[in-house]
């Protein structure tokens, strides 16, 4: 069985002095506001509703964890680059992710999601530089609003940008991507637990 069928939700952080100590490695979604992280997290868990999904982007403000049994956690991450989010709540965005991403816990990998028909925006990039020498797995999400070369066309754009990183078309709707990206992961969790 996958461990992404054991997950549940353990808490949701909205200030930096309530982040959970470090545990087991983590995989932390992040990307744009309504990208479809929570999407993908539900997806992955093959589960309707375990995280919540929302039309409104920029509603989460929230960082929220889910275990995998005791072996590792998921961590969906508030979504960034909103425009109609107030510059209080932008400070109070890069507050929390960076203390999160600044904190010493054993991070196995970011998973990164971008819209397939906009991807590697300026925030992106951003945080793509801000995250270092993380590992990161990039996903192109609502790869079902692309036709077939449209796809191709994308996903080679942004291998070619993003050399060093694993990039994936996804689509939480068609579920295309979906058992790549849990083999990687669960890989990865693997190599990091050794
Ligand atoms: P925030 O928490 O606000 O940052 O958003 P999010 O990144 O968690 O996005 P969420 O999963 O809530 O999805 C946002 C919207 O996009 C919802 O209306 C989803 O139904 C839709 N959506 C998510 N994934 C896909 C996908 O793969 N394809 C299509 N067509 N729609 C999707
Ligand atoms: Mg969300």
């Amino acid at each position: 069985m996958s461990v992404f069928a054991r997950a549940a939700f353990v808490c949701a952080v909205g200030r930096v002095a309530d982040l959970p100590p470090g545990g087991p490695p983590e995989l932390a979604f992040a990307g744009r506001s309504n990208v479809g992280k929570s999407s993908a997290i539900n997806a992955l868990a093959g589960r309707k509703a375990l995280a919540r999904v929302s039309k409104t982007p920029g509603r989460t403000q929230t960082i929220n964890f889910y275990s995998l049994g005791e072996s590792a956690r998921l961590v969906d991450l508030p979504g960034y680059g909103y425009a109609r989010v107030p510059q209080t709540m932008r400070a109070h965005w890069r507050e929390l992710v960076s203390a999160y991403l600044a904190a010493p816990r054993p991070l196995a990998a970011v998973v990164l999601l971008m819209d397939a028909r906009h991807p590697l925006t300026a925030l992106d990039e951003q945080l793509i530089a801000w995250l270092g020498d993380a590992r990161l797995l990039v996903l192109l999400t609502k790869a079902d609003k692309l036709g077939r070369g449209a796809q191709q066309e994308i996903l080679l754009r942004v291998r070619a940008a993003l050399r060093r990183h694993v990039v994936t078309l996804f689509s939480s709707v068609t579920r295309q991507g979906i058992e790549e990206c849990r083999d990687l992961l669960e890989q990865w969790l693997e190599q990091v637990a050794k």
